[in-house]
């Protein structure tokens, strides 16, 4: 809904309106194919202005349509060719910077794999080395992200988060916890996140605690029985089998408190692929002392109790 369209004089509404436009003209502009979509019907409409969101969904602005291009806060302006750019890449977003456009993407030094910030019709994932980071057929990764959760709700106490990612299980998870641990592996992974509108709170929730390392060799470094809950939502087994080893999972079992439980992505579980890395991950979670663990199809993973 746009300013103009407020009822006259309902003055909260209006209030409400420019403090949300306030937030998004404080942080980074990125657009992605969506937006540049919207942008395009509003010039074959002949409008001049346009309600488009500078965050990939989180929020609106009015922005001014010229023959150059489009007007956006900050004296941003993005040429038409730029948003034809933007509209064909369907697996980039872009900042919007200083009158030009760069695509959120990093070839990370450190693990040799190209990390990318990539559009959904709502929430945004992240491509690493081509693999998405959450599931976004039929879903949305946010959606994704709280199925994840509700196997382990309610989510209290201390939570390890072994793979940060774009930080949505992190964030999802400190709406409800004491602290959330969370260890990201890859600084190219890191820097998307950076840029992605929906994981500011990763990087300013004071109950979000980031670790930047190997999960495989940061979990030994904690105490015995330090967490309530973990979540581990390793990247596919190809590309992080060491997260999937019994070895792994007994430093798992040991950081957990009893009573605790951990939920574990794995994959679509009904696959054959995910059937395949579930039986064997069954059974070395077994070998760890995992007590019962119960498959959770809806979320892609099971979860093991202590
Ligand atoms: C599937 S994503 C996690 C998604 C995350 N839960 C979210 O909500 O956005 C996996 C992440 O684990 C990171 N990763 C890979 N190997 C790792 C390791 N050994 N230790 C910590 N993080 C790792 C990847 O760089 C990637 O960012």
């Amino acid at each position: 809904m746009g300013r103009e369209s407020i009822v006259h004089g309902d003055v909260e509404a209006i209030e409400r309106y420019d403090r949300v436009e306030a937030k998004a003209r404080e942080g980074e502009i990125v657009l992605s194919y969506i937006q540049a979509e919207t942008l395009l019907a509003a010039r074959r409409a002949g409008v001049q202005q346009v309600e488009v969101s500078p965050d990939l969904g989180l929020s609106t602005v009015s922005v001014t349509l010229t023959d150059e291009g489009v007007r956006l806060f900050r004296d941003e302006v993005v040429s038409w060719s730029d948003i034809e750019k933007i509209k064909r890449a369907e697996t980039s977003c872009f900042l919007v910077q200083d009158r030009s456009i760069r695509a959120i993407q990093v070839f990370s030094e450190a693990t040799n794999r190209m990390c990318s910030l990539m559009p959904t019709k709502r929430t945004p994932t992240m491509l690493i080395a081509g693999f998405t980071m959450h599931r976004i057929v039929d879903i949305d990764p946010m959606q994704d992200t709280r199925k994840k959760i509700a196997t382990i709700t309610p989510l209290v106490g201390r939570v390890l988060d072994t793979a940060t990612g774009l930080g949505y299980t992190a964030i999802e998870a400190a709406r409800t916890a004491d602290e959330v641990v969370t260890i990201e592996l890859d600084p190219g992974a890191q820097e998307i996140a950076h840029h992605n509108p929906w994981s500011r709170e990763l990087f300013t929730h004071p109950k979000i605690k980031q670790v930047m390392g190997d999960a495989f060799e940061i979990v030994p470094t904690f105490a015995d029985a330090s967490f309530a809950r973990i979540i581990h939502d390793p990247p596919v087994f190809s590309l992080a089998g060491e997260l999937y080893s019994g070895q792994f999972y007994r430093e798992l079992y040991r950081v957990l408190k009893p009573g605790g439980r951990l939920f574990h992505y794995i994959g679509d579980l009904n696959s054959k692929s995910g059937g395949t890395v579930t039986r064997g991950a069954l059974r070395r979670l077994q070998e760890s002392g995992f007590t019962r663990i119960v498959k959770h199809p809806e979320a892609f993973g099971v979860v093991a109790y202590k």
